[in-house]
């Protein structure tokens, strides 16, 4: 059970104060019923209108961002633009947290998720959820490259997983990682003397980045989608 001026203020309507006064006027409805008091008790699964419009009181939320380059993968930062910049104000104030990272250059796929338990397990490298990168990079690949890639780089401070390599063009590749250490694929590919001057990410687990879904641009994922998720995090009897 939930107040509702709060639950109001969590789906991002509006600050404490607004939306108590738009339940005072008479602005809101729950199922149907015009509701006056802001201290009244709701189970969050009733039917939400706010000024004559439905609003989406859901809280658990799971969206998929295209991510452009130049922006960090953070909740805040007081310098520089984050992926939060680019997304709805509910996203904020749900929580909605981007799962892992990609790095200020990296574009692609970027999954966020107000549930924290399953972020954490996504993230988890026993559960070993593939990532797809397409790569683009200095110089000639070769099949030595993708045996590298296949034995497990030796990276300095750790030895990475074995991944896929698999050539497109001389200087394009597809790799699937399940691990996600900071900067991993771009180490991984100065292991070999090829450094990354392109990286987008095209999967992560059972998630595919939407081919109309431009740069910049995010939605929320199909039901079917989200189930897919939950069972690729161990999660799936929710
Ligand atoms: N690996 C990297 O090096 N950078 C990313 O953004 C993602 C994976």
């Amino acid at each position: 059970m939930m107040r509702l001026d709060r639950w109001l203020v969590t789906i991002g309507i509006g600050s404490r104060t607004q939306v108590q006064k738009l339940i005072r006027q008479g602005q809101v409805t729950v199922n149907a019923v015009r509701v006056t008091d802001p201290s009244h008790a709701c189970g969050l699964s009733e039917a939400l209108t706010v000024s004559g419009r439905s609003v989406d009181g859901r809280l658990t939320r799971h969206l998929m961002l295209n991510k452009p380059a130049g922006l960090l993968t953070a909740a805040r930062d007081s310098r520089q633009p984050t992926v939060m910049n680019l997304l709805p104000p509910w996203c904020q104030s749900l929580g909605c947290m981007p799962v892992g990272r990609l790095d200020k250059d990296t574009t692609g796929l970027l999954l966020l998720t107000t549930d924290g338990e399953l972020s954490h397990r996504l993230l988890s490298p026993a559960r070993h959820v593939d990532k797809v990168y397409l790569a683009v990079v200095e110089g000639s690949l070769t099949q030595a490259d993708v045996a590298a890639f296949a034995a497990g780089l030796d990276l300095g401070d750790f030895i990475a997983a074995p991944a896929l390599l698999e050539l497109l063009a001389p200087s394009t590749a597809w790799v699937t990682v399940h691990e996600g250490k900071f900067h991993q694929v771009k180490r991984m590919f100065e292991a070999v003397g090829h450094p990354v001057t392109q990286l987008h990410r095209e999967r992560f687990g059972p998630l595919s980045l939407e081919d109309e879904l431009e740069e910049g641009r995010w939605r929320e994922l199909s039901e079917e989608e989200t189930e897919a998720l939950y069972a690729a995090a161990g999660m799936g009897e929710r």
